[in-house]
This record gives structure tokens, C-alpha cells and sequence, in this order.
């Protein structure tokens, strides 16, 4: 099999994005006022206590952009993709799949990405190790280039550390289709001897990645595939609407019920991708804790519906338009709210985070249940340390109990409200719990200096930027 000869540095020129190019223009204003106080590159200083106001744009979903640029490997004709946000989780997502042999130019309007998989070749391991750095999405290959090549490469997975994050339920359904697994020091090497054919899967938990990989490796699997407890999360409908533009015949049914029948081709795509439904959540909580009014341009309701009544409980107040969602605090006291994370369309894990800061404003006690992830509240460390009043309990409270059966415990947080955060110093853990920090920073009275500001930029494009816009009081280097 010809060794595709890319190098890394192919995947590096993607990082050179026209937006990119044109923020740099933006830091070197921010550089002059970042140099004067001796920042670094990963990190900002925050004025806090201002309401953040004004408009801002959101695009296209981190956890769809990635899934459907993948999806690209399995068609016989190039894909467009547009409203892809500039966010490094793409750009890394963008090099593995030029280091395959995919052909990846940008399109005339920004966001939009064009890829050809017509050369599609084996990639050497050294380089895709190399280049996966803190992606989850590598594990989403195996299906199409196990179709593609016969084989596949998948290096060890990255992501946020909110959870030891296995992947035994992708790797069973798998073996289902006819994959065979090896492990290998640094990943999983996988063949299909004999092919792949369509399977009945069962997962034990409505997993969004295990969807993906279903979906991903059953379309052009010969024969019939049943899915069953999928998720259904609209990111995972948007990627079934675009693999059905490519030919694939799928039916979602009652009861996390997923049917495929297998084709034997599938042609490229052109498809804009849904909204990033948590970043509009984080900015309408930032827009909350700060007693703002941001207009969140790009988002629509329906996804959006069960954070809106939680937002509504609390004491925001939002206005649906047709162009996007306007959040604001219309004054007076938030309350606290009893919240359950789960799978959609329930209150989503990724939404937690952020709120929590404008629960450390609520007049009275609060308590989130996250059913999901096992260690999705390490942020609150930087939250008390800036005055919250936050008790994690590591068993979870009496009920419910996490649903993964991986493990019988679950996480409460419990948020003793109102108090007044003070700046301080913070280090962002991880994505969600990064912004959160940044909101806590912008709440927070007096000056904050939050560190490691990169992990931030792997899901929310130009946030900095986006302060601005916002009126945020700070200083940052580029
Ligand atoms: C996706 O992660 C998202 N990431 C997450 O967003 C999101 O929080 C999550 O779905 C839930 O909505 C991407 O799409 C890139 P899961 P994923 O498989 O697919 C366990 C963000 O901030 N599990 O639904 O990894 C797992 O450990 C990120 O944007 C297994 O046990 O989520 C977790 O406890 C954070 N074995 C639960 O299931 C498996 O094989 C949910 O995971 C797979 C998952």
C-alpha cells in the first residue's frame, strides 16, 4: 500500500486560515497592551464586574464539524462543509485527514472547508501520532478507513480530562461489524478480513461517540445494521442528514432505535453544519453572571429548549429572533435550581459548567447531578478559591445514580448563593470548565489572571475577540 509522504507541517499550513491570518493583525494591537504587563501567549488578564453587552456570532458545532469532516473519507466524490468554525479541534481534525491524503482547501466564504478523499492512502503512525495531540475524533476513522484501506491506525485518544473516557463500546460494535483489533503501545491497529456487514448493536449507554462510530462504519457495511439505546443528540442528527446527502439509507426510529442499510457508494457531500449549541449556552450564562445582554447571532430554539427553561428558572430572560437568541439579566435576584445532566434532550453535561458561576449568584442553594462524567467538576476548585461556596460530593448525593454502569457513583455539586467573587490567579482544567473560568474572571470583582488559555480555543472560535466585542475589560498578548 503506497505510503502517503505528507508530513505534519501539511497539516500545519490548515492552521493558516484566513481568519486565522486576520486575527493576527487583531494581536498585534493586543500584543503592544500585552507586552506592557508581561503576559504570555496562553494567557489574559481580566478587569471584572462589567456586564458583558452587545451582539456575537456563533457557527457551526465543534461536535459536528469534526464528526462530518470525517464523514468526507467516505465518499467517492470531495465534500464542502460550511459554517465550520475556526477552532483548533478542526484544524487538528483537518490534518489527519491530509496526512491520509485527503485534499483540504478553503472555500471563498470563511468557514467554509472543501475536501477531497479521492487519494485516500495509509498514513504513517509516527505522523498521525504526532498530530492527534488532544483529539477524541481519531477513534471515529476506523469505520471509513477500514472501508477505504482495509486497515486503520487509531494513536491513544486525548480530550478533556473530565473522566477516564474509554472506548470499549465503540471497539465492541466493531468487532460486530468484523473488525479485528490489535493493541499496539501507542493506539489500536484494526483489519477487516472479510469485510464488513451490518450488525445488531445494542449500546449499554446512549454514547454520542459510539453513535458516530455506528453510524460512520454500517453505511457502506453490507447488509442491514440496528442501533439500539443511540443517542439522538441534534449533532448526531445533522451528521445523519449529511450521510444521507452521500447515499446512505437510515431511519431513526421511536426509542433510540437506529436503522441502516448498508450501499455500496457514497458520494460527497455539501452541507452547512448545526450550530455550536454550548457555546451559545456558555455566552448566554457569561451574559447571566455578569448581568448582561448578549444577542448569541446563528442559534436557534429548539435545540436550545431545555437550557432555555433552566435559563428561565434561574432568572434570565430571552428573546427568540429569527437570526439568533438574545440572553439578558433583566434585574433582580436569580434563584436556584435543582439540575440533572443527561443525554438529550435532557439538561446536557456541557451546559453545567458555565451555569454554575451565575449560581454562585442565585439567593440560595443549588445542586447539579452530573450522571455523565465522573469528574466533570474540577472547576469548582478555582471558583471557591475566588469565594464560591461550592461542595462537591465525589459519591454523588442519594439519587439518581450515574447512568454509565461503568462505575456506581455519580457527581453532585452543591452552589450556596449569593457570593461575591474575588480575582484571583486560575488555570483552566479543561474546555468547559476553561470558559467557566473566564466568566468567573469576568464576574468577579477586582483583576483575575487566568492561565492556559490555549485548551479554551480548541471548541470556542475567537473568544477573545468575542470579548471584545462584548465590552470586556482586559489585557492580552497574542
Ligand atoms: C461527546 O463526547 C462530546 N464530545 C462531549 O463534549 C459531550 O459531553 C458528550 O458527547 C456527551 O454529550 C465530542 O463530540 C467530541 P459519550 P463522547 O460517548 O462521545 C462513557 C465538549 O466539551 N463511555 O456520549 O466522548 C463516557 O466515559 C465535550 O465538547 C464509555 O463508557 O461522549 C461517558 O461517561 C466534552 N465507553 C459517557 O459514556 C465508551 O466506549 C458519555 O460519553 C464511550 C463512552
Amino acid at each position: 500500500m503506497a505510503e502517503h509522504d505528507a508530513t505534519s507541517d501539511e497539516a500545519e499550513k490548515l492552521a493558516q486560515s484566513p481568519e486565522d491570518l486576520e486575527a493576527a493583525g487583531r494581536k498585534l494591537d493586543a500584543q503592544k497592551a500585552g507586552a506592557r504587563v508581561g503576559l504570555t501567549s496562553d494567557e489574559i488578564i481580566i478587569n471584572g464586574g462589567r456586564p458583558l453587552k452587545g451582539r456575537i456570532e456563533v457557527r457551526g458545532a465543534k461536535n459536528l464539524a469534526t464528526k462530518a469532516m470525517v464523514a468526507a473519507l467516505l465518499g467517492k466524490s470531495p465534500s464542502v462543509l460550511r459554517n465550520v468554525p475556526n477552532i483548533s479541534d478542526v484544524r487538528v481534525v483537518a490534518g489527519l485527514l491530509a496526512l491520509h491524503g485527503v485534499l483540504i482547501t478553503r472555500g471563498d466564504d470563511p468557514g467554509e472547508w472543501r475536501l477531497d478523499p479521492s487519494n485516500v492512502e495509509v498514513a504513517h503512525q509516527a505522523d498521525i501520532d504526532a498530530h492527534a495531540g488532544s483529539s477524541r475524533i481519531p477513534i471515529l476513522f476506523c469505520g471509513p478507513l477500514l472501508h477505504r484501506l482495509g486497515e486503520a491506525f487509531i494513536p491513544d485518544l486525548g480530550g478533556c480530562r473530565i473522566g477516564d473516557r474509554p472506548i470499549d463500546f465503540h471497539l465492541d460494535a466493531l468487532r460486530k461489524f468484523g473488525a479485528v483489533i490489535e493493541k499496539l503501545p501507542s493506539g489500536i491497529s484494526l483489519t477487516a478480513p472479510h469485510g464488513l456487514k451490518g450488525a445488531n448493536i445494542e449500546l449499554p449507554y446512549p454514547s454520542v461517540g459510539a453513535t458516530e462510530q455506528v453510524l460512520l462504519t454500517s453505511v457502506l457495511a453490507e447488509g442491514q445494521t440496528e442501533l439500539r439505546n443511540a443517542a439522538i443528540e441534534p449533532e448526531i442528527i445533522d451528521l445523519i442528514c449529511i450521510l444521507q446527502k452521500m447515499g446512505a439509507i437510515i431511519s431513526v426510529e421511536p426509542n433510540r432505535v437506529i436503522f441502516i442499510e448498508g450501499v455500496p457508494e457514497l458520494r460527497g457531500y455539501d452541507h452547512r453544519a448545526i450550530f455550536d449549541r454550548n457555546e451559545a449556552a456558555s455566552w448566554a450564562a457569561a451574559a447571566l453572571a455578569t448581568k448582561g445582554d448578549v444577542f448569541v447571532g446563528g442559534v436557534k430554539q429548539e435545540e436550545m429548549m431545555t437550557f432555555l427553561n433552566v435559563f428561565r428558572k434561574v432568572g434570565g430572560d430571552f428573546d427568540v429572533h429569527d437570526d439568533g437568541i438574545r440572553f439578558w439579566h433583566p434585574g433582580g435576584d436569580l434563584k436556584p435550581v435543582t439540575i440533572e445532566t443527561d443525554v438529550h434532550p435532557g439538561f446536557m453535561t456541557d451546559w453545567q459548567q458555565p451555569l454554575v458561576v451565575a449560581l454562585t449568584q442565585a439567593q440560595g442553594v443549588s445542586t447539579i447531578h452530573e450522571t455523565v462524567y465522573e469528574n466533570r467538576f474540577g472547576f469548582t476548585d478555582a471558583l471557591n478559591k475566588m469565594g464560591a461556596d461550592i461542595t462537591v460530593y465525589k459519591d454523588g448525593l442519594s439519587d439518581p445514580r450515574r447512568r454509565v454502569k461503568r462505575r456506581e457513583f455519580e457527581q453532585a455539586a452543591v452552589i450556596t448563593g449569593p457570593v461575591p467573587l474575588r480575582g484571583a490567579d486560575i488555570e483552566v482544567p479543561d474546555l468547559r470548565g476553561g470558559f467557566s473560568h473566564l466568566i468567573a474572571a469576568l464576574t468577579a470583582e477586582g483583576q483575575s489572571k487566568v492561565t492556559n488559555l490555549g485548551i479554551i480555543s480548541r471548541g470556542y472560535e475567537n473568544f477573545i475577540e468575542k470579548l471584545r466585542l462584548l465590552g470586556a475589560d482586559f489585557v492580552f498578548e497574542s
